[in-house]
Protein backbone atom coordinates (compact mmCIF):
# COMPACT_ATOMS: atom_id res chain seq x y z
CA UNK A 1 0.00 0.00 0.00
CA UNK A 2 1.25 3.40 -0.93
CA UNK A 3 2.57 5.71 1.84
CA UNK A 4 -0.05 8.48 2.56
CA UNK A 5 2.03 11.90 2.75
CA UNK A 6 1.71 13.88 5.66
CA UNK A 7 3.12 18.16 6.58
CA UNK A 8 3.23 19.37 9.64
CA UNK A 9 3.13 23.08 10.55
CA UNK A 10 4.61 24.76 13.66
CA UNK A 11 6.24 21.85 15.73
CA UNK A 12 10.16 22.98 14.90
CA UNK A 13 13.29 22.71 15.97
CA UNK A 14 13.44 22.45 19.77
CA UNK A 15 9.41 22.92 20.04
CA UNK A 16 7.95 20.49 23.02
CA UNK A 17 5.50 18.82 20.71
CA UNK A 18 7.12 18.53 17.17
CA UNK A 19 9.26 14.96 17.95
CA UNK A 20 6.04 13.67 18.82
CA UNK A 21 4.24 13.96 15.81
CA UNK A 22 7.40 13.32 14.27
CA UNK A 23 7.91 10.19 15.87
CA UNK A 24 4.24 9.09 15.89
CA UNK A 25 3.59 10.08 12.27
CA UNK A 26 6.56 7.21 11.28
CA UNK A 27 6.28 4.95 13.69
CA UNK A 28 3.99 2.49 11.58
CA UNK A 29 5.86 3.47 8.17
CA UNK A 30 2.16 4.85 7.40
CA UNK A 31 3.37 8.53 6.57
CA UNK A 32 5.63 10.53 4.52
CA UNK A 33 7.24 13.54 5.75
CA UNK A 34 6.57 15.43 2.18
CA UNK A 35 6.36 19.19 3.66
CA UNK A 36 6.16 21.47 6.30
CA UNK A 37 6.36 25.54 7.58
CA UNK A 38 7.80 24.27 10.67
CA UNK A 39 9.11 27.57 12.44
CA UNK A 40 7.62 30.62 12.61
CA UNK A 41 11.41 31.82 11.65
CA UNK A 42 10.94 31.23 8.25
CA UNK A 43 14.28 30.59 7.34
CA UNK A 44 14.70 28.35 10.78
CA UNK A 45 11.66 26.76 9.19
CA UNK A 46 13.19 25.58 5.78
CA UNK A 47 16.48 24.93 7.06
CA UNK A 48 15.09 22.31 9.81
CA UNK A 49 12.68 20.82 7.25
CA UNK A 50 16.17 20.09 4.71
CA UNK A 51 17.48 18.21 7.94
CA UNK A 52 14.57 16.17 7.93
CA UNK A 53 14.89 15.49 4.39
CA UNK A 54 11.93 17.75 2.72
CA UNK A 55 12.51 18.50 -0.61
CA UNK A 56 13.50 22.45 -0.44
CA UNK A 57 10.47 23.16 -3.35
CA UNK A 58 7.90 21.83 0.04
CA UNK A 59 9.93 23.73 2.99
CA UNK A 60 7.72 26.18 3.15
CA UNK A 61 8.04 29.57 4.68
CA UNK A 62 4.33 30.25 6.32
CA UNK A 63 1.52 27.93 6.09
CA UNK A 64 -0.12 30.31 3.67
CA UNK A 65 2.66 29.17 1.02
CA UNK A 66 1.85 26.25 1.92
CA UNK A 67 -1.70 26.34 1.64
CA UNK A 68 -0.93 27.86 -1.85
CA UNK A 69 2.16 25.08 -2.91
CA UNK A 70 -0.18 22.05 -1.59
CA UNK A 71 -3.76 22.77 -3.30
CA UNK A 72 -2.93 22.25 -6.53
CA UNK A 73 -0.21 19.30 -6.24
CA UNK A 74 -1.96 15.67 -7.47
CA UNK A 75 1.13 14.48 -4.59
CA UNK A 76 -0.30 16.72 -2.28
CA UNK A 77 -0.37 15.79 1.63
CA UNK A 78 -3.02 13.87 3.26
CA UNK A 79 -3.17 14.61 6.28
CA UNK A 80 -1.91 18.26 8.09
CA UNK A 81 -0.30 18.68 11.59
CA UNK A 82 -1.03 21.84 13.37
CA UNK A 83 1.29 21.69 15.99
CA UNK A 84 1.68 25.76 16.75
CA UNK A 85 0.54 28.02 19.39
CA UNK A 86 -3.23 27.66 20.89
CA UNK A 87 -4.02 31.06 19.05
CA UNK A 88 -2.94 29.98 15.56
CA UNK A 89 -5.02 26.64 15.17
CA UNK A 90 -8.36 27.99 14.18
CA UNK A 91 -7.13 30.29 11.32
CA UNK A 92 -5.07 27.56 9.94
CA UNK A 93 -7.20 24.64 10.75
CA UNK A 94 -10.08 26.13 8.86
CA UNK A 95 -8.41 27.41 5.92
CA UNK A 96 -6.65 23.45 5.40
CA UNK A 97 -9.99 21.94 5.78
CA UNK A 98 -12.16 24.30 3.68
CA UNK A 99 -9.40 23.60 0.51
CA UNK A 100 -9.77 19.97 1.87
CA UNK A 101 -6.98 18.77 3.76
CA UNK A 102 -7.80 15.87 6.54
CA UNK A 103 -6.35 18.30 9.91
CA UNK A 104 -4.87 16.60 13.01
CA UNK A 105 -4.68 20.14 14.96
CA UNK A 106 -3.21 20.38 18.64
CA UNK A 107 -5.37 20.80 21.79
CA UNK A 108 -6.88 23.40 22.56
CA UNK A 109 -8.54 23.73 18.62
CA UNK A 110 -9.48 26.94 18.97
CA UNK A 111 -9.71 30.30 20.99
CA UNK A 112 -13.30 30.49 21.53
CA UNK A 113 -16.17 28.33 21.60
CA UNK A 114 -17.96 29.77 18.13
CA UNK A 115 -14.57 29.55 16.36
CA UNK A 116 -14.68 25.50 17.41
CA UNK A 117 -18.54 25.30 16.35
CA UNK A 118 -17.35 26.86 13.17
CA UNK A 119 -14.79 24.18 12.57
CA UNK A 120 -17.34 21.35 13.74
CA UNK A 121 -19.49 22.43 10.98
CA UNK A 122 -16.56 23.30 8.39
CA UNK A 123 -15.80 19.38 8.66
CA UNK A 124 -19.03 18.43 8.35
CA UNK A 125 -19.67 20.40 5.05
CA UNK A 126 -16.39 19.68 3.43
CA UNK A 127 -16.21 15.63 4.73
CA UNK A 128 -12.32 16.13 5.93
CA UNK A 129 -11.49 14.64 8.97
CA UNK A 130 -10.61 17.33 11.65
CA UNK A 131 -9.18 15.37 14.34
CA UNK A 132 -7.57 16.85 17.44
CA UNK A 133 -4.48 15.52 19.71
CA UNK A 134 -5.87 14.01 22.67
CA UNK A 135 -3.64 11.49 22.28
CA UNK A 136 -3.43 10.49 25.94
CA UNK A 137 -7.41 8.94 25.10
CA UNK A 138 -4.74 6.48 22.83
CA UNK A 139 -2.39 4.84 25.31
CA UNK A 140 -3.87 0.71 25.13
CA UNK A 141 -4.23 0.64 29.03
CA UNK A 142 -6.68 3.62 28.99
CA UNK A 143 -8.69 1.92 25.91
CA UNK A 144 -8.91 -0.91 28.01
CA UNK A 145 -10.52 1.13 30.93
CA UNK A 146 -12.71 2.36 28.21
CA UNK A 147 -13.69 -1.38 27.14
CA UNK A 148 -13.88 -2.47 30.99
CA UNK A 149 -16.69 0.62 31.07
CA UNK A 150 -18.56 -0.20 28.12
CA UNK A 151 -19.15 -3.68 28.94
CA UNK A 152 -19.97 -3.28 32.60
CA UNK A 153 -17.02 -4.65 34.60
CA UNK A 154 -16.83 -1.35 37.06
CA UNK A 155 -20.61 -1.09 36.89
CA UNK A 156 -22.10 2.49 36.60
CA UNK A 157 -19.16 5.18 36.83
CA UNK A 158 -20.26 7.14 39.93
CA UNK A 159 -17.43 9.29 40.05
CA UNK A 160 -14.21 10.18 38.62
CA UNK A 161 -10.98 11.82 39.98
CA UNK A 162 -8.39 12.95 37.77
CA UNK A 163 -5.22 15.51 37.92
CA UNK A 164 -2.70 16.91 35.56
CA UNK A 165 -0.42 18.67 38.32
CA UNK A 166 3.05 19.00 36.86
CA UNK A 167 5.90 21.82 38.71
CA UNK A 168 7.50 22.58 34.98
CA UNK A 169 6.45 26.01 35.48
CA UNK A 170 6.85 26.85 39.69
CA UNK A 171 10.05 28.79 39.01
CA UNK A 172 9.01 32.47 39.44
CA UNK A 173 12.65 33.40 38.20
CA UNK A 174 11.86 31.55 34.87
CA UNK A 175 8.22 33.20 34.11
CA UNK A 176 9.88 35.31 31.26
CA UNK A 177 11.05 32.54 29.38
CA UNK A 178 9.26 32.70 26.05
CA UNK A 179 8.46 29.38 26.30
CA UNK A 180 6.85 29.06 29.41
CA UNK A 181 5.34 33.49 29.01
CA UNK A 182 3.11 32.29 25.79
CA UNK A 183 1.14 30.17 28.11
CA UNK A 184 0.35 32.86 30.53
CA UNK A 185 -0.01 35.31 27.85
CA UNK A 186 -4.27 36.01 27.06
CA UNK A 187 -2.87 37.04 23.34
CA UNK A 188 -1.49 33.81 22.61
CA UNK A 189 -2.74 31.24 25.00
CA UNK A 190 -6.59 32.66 24.65
CA UNK A 191 -8.83 33.28 27.96
CA UNK A 192 -7.15 30.35 30.16
CA UNK A 193 -3.83 29.06 31.07
CA UNK A 194 -3.50 25.99 32.83
CA UNK A 195 -6.94 25.04 32.54
CA UNK A 196 -6.92 25.14 28.69
CA UNK A 197 -3.77 23.79 28.33
CA UNK A 198 -3.81 20.51 30.67
CA UNK A 199 -6.81 20.29 32.44
CA UNK A 200 -8.91 20.01 29.05
CA UNK A 201 -6.66 16.15 28.46
CA UNK A 202 -7.80 15.28 32.05
CA UNK A 203 -11.52 16.46 31.17
CA UNK A 204 -11.59 14.82 27.61
CA UNK A 205 -9.97 11.52 29.33
CA UNK A 206 -12.49 11.50 32.08
CA UNK A 207 -15.56 11.55 29.33
CA UNK A 208 -13.79 9.39 27.02
CA UNK A 209 -13.63 6.65 29.39
CA UNK A 210 -16.83 7.08 31.16
CA UNK A 211 -18.47 7.58 27.82
CA UNK A 212 -20.30 10.52 28.98
CA UNK A 213 -20.39 14.25 28.49
CA UNK A 214 -19.69 17.51 30.64
CA UNK A 215 -22.59 18.81 31.51
CA UNK A 216 -22.07 21.82 34.57
CA UNK A 217 -19.08 22.74 36.14
CA UNK A 218 -18.47 24.95 39.22
CA UNK A 219 -14.11 26.49 39.14
CA UNK A 220 -11.76 28.01 41.49
CA UNK A 221 -8.73 29.65 39.84
CA UNK A 222 -5.21 30.77 40.79
CA UNK A 223 -2.51 32.81 39.15
CA UNK A 224 -0.06 31.72 42.01
CA UNK A 225 2.99 33.55 40.09
CA UNK A 226 1.21 37.29 40.30
CA UNK A 227 3.63 38.22 37.06
CA UNK A 228 1.04 35.82 35.09
CA UNK A 229 -2.37 37.15 33.95
CA UNK A 230 -3.80 33.64 33.38
CA UNK A 231 -4.25 30.47 35.74
CA UNK A 232 -1.42 28.72 36.96
CA UNK A 233 -3.29 26.21 38.70
CA UNK A 234 -7.22 25.24 38.51
CA UNK A 235 -9.59 22.87 40.52
CA UNK A 236 -12.61 21.89 39.14
CA UNK A 237 -15.70 19.83 39.58
CA UNK A 238 -17.88 18.97 36.91
CA UNK A 239 -20.98 16.90 36.67
CA UNK A 240 -21.59 14.68 33.82
CA UNK A 241 -25.28 14.08 31.18
CA UNK A 242 -25.37 10.65 33.03
CA UNK A 243 -25.00 11.70 36.28
CA UNK A 244 -21.25 11.43 36.66
CA UNK A 245 -19.29 13.55 39.66
CA UNK A 246 -15.99 14.76 38.57
CA UNK A 247 -13.32 16.00 40.41
CA UNK A 248 -10.03 17.36 38.73
CA UNK A 249 -6.71 19.65 39.51
CA UNK A 250 -4.76 20.80 37.35
CA UNK A 251 -1.48 23.19 37.72
CA UNK A 252 1.76 24.23 36.61
CA UNK A 253 3.66 25.07 40.00
CA UNK A 254 2.96 21.89 41.80
CA UNK A 255 7.04 21.50 42.23
CA UNK A 256 8.04 17.86 42.68
CA UNK A 257 4.94 16.69 40.48
CA UNK A 258 6.40 15.38 36.97
CA UNK A 259 4.09 14.75 34.30
CA UNK A 260 1.50 14.83 36.58
CA UNK A 261 -1.52 12.85 34.56
CA UNK A 262 -3.31 10.75 36.81
CA UNK A 263 -7.44 9.17 36.19
CA UNK A 264 -9.31 7.39 38.79
CA UNK A 265 -12.68 5.84 37.81
CA UNK A 266 -15.20 4.14 40.45
CA UNK A 267 -18.11 2.56 39.54
CA UNK A 268 -20.99 0.55 41.51
CA UNK A 269 -19.05 -2.32 41.30
CA UNK A 270 -15.27 -1.49 40.95
CA UNK A 271 -12.58 1.23 41.04
CA UNK A 272 -9.78 1.60 38.51
CA UNK A 273 -6.71 3.44 38.50
CA UNK A 274 -4.49 4.97 35.22
CA UNK A 275 -1.18 7.14 35.72
CA UNK A 276 0.76 8.78 32.38
CA UNK A 277 4.29 7.96 34.25
CA UNK A 278 3.52 4.37 34.64
CA UNK A 279 1.27 4.02 31.87
CA UNK A 280 1.62 0.14 31.16
CA UNK A 281 -0.69 -0.58 34.32
CA UNK A 282 -3.78 -0.18 35.56
CA UNK A 283 -4.92 -1.03 38.75
CA UNK A 284 -8.35 -2.79 38.89
CA UNK A 285 -10.37 -3.46 42.39
CA UNK A 286 -13.59 -5.84 42.04
CA UNK A 287 -15.55 -4.35 45.11
CA UNK A 288 -14.95 -6.87 47.94
CA UNK A 289 -12.32 -7.71 46.22
CA UNK A 290 -8.46 -7.81 46.04
CA UNK A 291 -6.18 -4.87 43.86
CA UNK A 292 -5.01 -6.60 40.56
CA UNK A 293 -2.67 -5.25 38.34
CA UNK A 294 -3.42 -5.30 35.19
CA UNK A 295 -0.49 -4.83 32.72
CA UNK A 296 -0.28 -4.21 28.63
CA UNK A 297 0.33 -6.67 26.52
CA UNK A 298 -1.67 -9.87 29.06
CA UNK A 299 -4.00 -12.28 26.68
CA UNK A 300 -6.78 -11.32 28.22
CA UNK A 301 -7.52 -7.72 27.23
CA UNK A 302 -10.16 -6.51 25.33
CA UNK A 303 -9.46 -6.20 21.37
CA UNK A 304 -9.26 -2.41 21.54
CA UNK A 305 -6.09 -2.53 23.80
CA UNK A 306 -4.39 -5.52 22.01
CA UNK A 307 -4.77 -3.65 18.73
CA UNK A 308 -2.97 0.05 20.08
CA UNK A 309 0.00 -2.02 21.72
CA UNK A 310 2.62 -3.03 19.44
CA UNK A 311 5.42 -4.11 21.80
CA UNK A 312 5.27 -6.96 23.79
CA UNK A 313 4.36 -7.46 27.45
CA UNK A 314 6.62 -6.02 30.02
CA UNK A 315 8.41 -3.55 27.19
CA UNK A 316 7.12 0.51 28.08
CA UNK A 317 5.78 1.90 25.34
CA UNK A 318 5.36 5.64 25.83
CA UNK A 319 3.86 8.91 24.62
CA UNK A 320 5.45 8.82 20.94
CA UNK A 321 3.16 5.77 20.72
CA UNK A 322 0.20 6.92 21.92
CA UNK A 323 0.18 9.67 19.59
CA UNK A 324 1.06 7.50 16.82
CA UNK A 325 -1.95 5.46 17.49
CA UNK A 326 -3.89 8.06 17.08
CA UNK A 327 -1.83 8.89 13.36
CA UNK A 328 -2.64 4.60 12.70
CA UNK A 329 -6.05 5.60 13.39
CA UNK A 330 -5.90 8.60 11.02
CA UNK A 331 -4.57 6.78 8.20
CA UNK A 332 -7.66 4.29 8.39
CA UNK A 333 -10.04 7.09 8.58
CA UNK A 334 -7.97 8.72 5.34
CA UNK A 335 -8.28 5.63 3.75
CA UNK A 336 -12.56 5.38 4.91
CA UNK A 337 -12.50 3.07 7.38
CA UNK A 338 -14.28 3.46 10.58
CA UNK A 339 -12.20 3.80 13.57
CA UNK A 340 -13.97 4.57 17.20
CA UNK A 341 -11.82 6.24 19.62
CA UNK A 342 -10.24 9.13 17.27
CA UNK A 343 -10.95 12.84 18.90
CA UNK A 344 -12.53 15.20 16.62
CA UNK A 345 -13.86 18.44 16.53
CA UNK A 346 -16.57 17.87 18.60
CA UNK A 347 -14.57 16.73 21.16
CA UNK A 348 -12.50 20.32 20.64
CA UNK A 349 -15.33 22.21 20.81
CA UNK A 350 -16.71 20.72 23.83
CA UNK A 351 -13.09 21.46 25.42
CA UNK A 352 -13.37 24.68 24.59
CA UNK A 353 -17.25 25.51 26.23
CA UNK A 354 -15.59 24.25 29.50
CA UNK A 355 -12.89 26.20 29.02
CA UNK A 356 -14.67 29.20 28.81
CA UNK A 357 -17.54 27.90 31.42
CA UNK A 358 -14.61 27.28 33.96
CA UNK A 359 -13.39 31.02 33.18
CA UNK A 360 -16.62 32.39 34.25
CA UNK A 361 -17.52 29.96 36.79
CA UNK A 362 -14.35 30.81 38.68
CA UNK A 363 -14.99 34.66 38.09
CA UNK A 364 -18.06 34.37 39.79
CA UNK A 365 -17.21 32.78 42.84
CA UNK A 366 -17.53 28.96 41.76
CA UNK A 367 -21.13 29.45 40.34
CA UNK A 368 -22.17 26.22 38.54
CA UNK A 369 -22.32 26.85 34.63
CA UNK A 370 -23.74 25.21 32.05
CA UNK A 371 -20.48 23.63 30.39
CA UNK A 372 -22.35 22.82 26.95
CA UNK A 373 -21.58 24.27 23.46
CA UNK A 374 -24.61 25.65 22.02
CA UNK A 375 -24.39 23.07 19.33
CA UNK A 376 -24.75 20.21 21.78
CA UNK A 377 -27.01 21.43 23.80
N1 LIG B 1 -1.24 17.01 22.91
C1 LIG B 1 -0.29 17.24 23.80
O1 LIG B 1 -0.06 16.43 24.70
C2 LIG B 1 0.51 18.52 23.73
C3 LIG B 1 1.71 18.63 24.42
C4 LIG B 1 2.45 19.83 24.29
C5 LIG B 1 1.94 20.88 23.52
N2 LIG B 1 0.74 20.74 22.89
C6 LIG B 1 0.17 21.83 22.07
O2 LIG B 1 0.99 21.97 20.90
C7 LIG B 1 1.05 23.34 20.51
C8 LIG B 1 2.51 23.75 20.43
O3 LIG B 1 3.07 23.65 21.73
P1 LIG B 1 4.64 23.48 21.98
O4 LIG B 1 4.76 23.22 23.43
O5 LIG B 1 5.27 22.54 21.00
O6 LIG B 1 5.09 24.98 21.68
P2 LIG B 1 6.59 25.48 21.43
O7 LIG B 1 6.57 26.92 21.77
O8 LIG B 1 7.56 24.57 22.07
O9 LIG B 1 6.77 25.30 19.83
C9 LIG B 1 5.95 25.97 18.90
C10 LIG B 1 6.54 25.79 17.50
O10 LIG B 1 5.66 26.38 16.53
C11 LIG B 1 6.41 27.27 15.71
N3 LIG B 1 5.48 28.34 15.25
C12 LIG B 1 4.92 29.33 15.99
N4 LIG B 1 4.08 30.03 15.23
C13 LIG B 1 4.12 29.50 13.98
C14 LIG B 1 3.48 29.82 12.76
N5 LIG B 1 2.62 30.82 12.66
N6 LIG B 1 3.77 29.06 11.67
C15 LIG B 1 4.64 28.02 11.75
N7 LIG B 1 5.28 27.67 12.90
C16 LIG B 1 5.02 28.41 14.00
C17 LIG B 1 7.52 27.79 16.60
O11 LIG B 1 8.59 28.31 15.83
C18 LIG B 1 7.89 26.48 17.32
O12 LIG B 1 8.71 25.67 16.50
C19 LIG B 1 0.25 24.12 21.55
O13 LIG B 1 -1.02 24.40 21.06
C20 LIG B 1 0.18 23.18 22.75
O14 LIG B 1 -1.02 23.38 23.51
C21 LIG B 1 0.03 19.59 22.98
Amino acid sequence: MAKLNWGMIGGGKGSQIGPAHRMGAHADGIFSFTAGALDIDAEAGRAYAAELGIESDRAYANWQDMLEGERNREDRVDLVTVATPNNTHFEITKNFLEAGFNVLCEKPMTMTVEQGEEIVKIAEKTGKICAVNYCYSAYPMVREMREMVRTGQVGKVRLVVTNFSHGHHGDATDADNPRVRWRYDPAMAGVSGQFADCGIHAMHMASFIAGDQVRSLSADFASTISSRELEDDAMVNFRMENGTVGRLWTSSVAIGRQHGFDIQVFGETGGMRWMSEQPNQVMYTPVGGRTQIMEKGEGSLSDEASRLSRVAIAHPEGFPLAVANIYVDLAAAIRGETRDGLPTAEDGVRSMAAVYAAVQSAKDDGAWVDARPSIYR
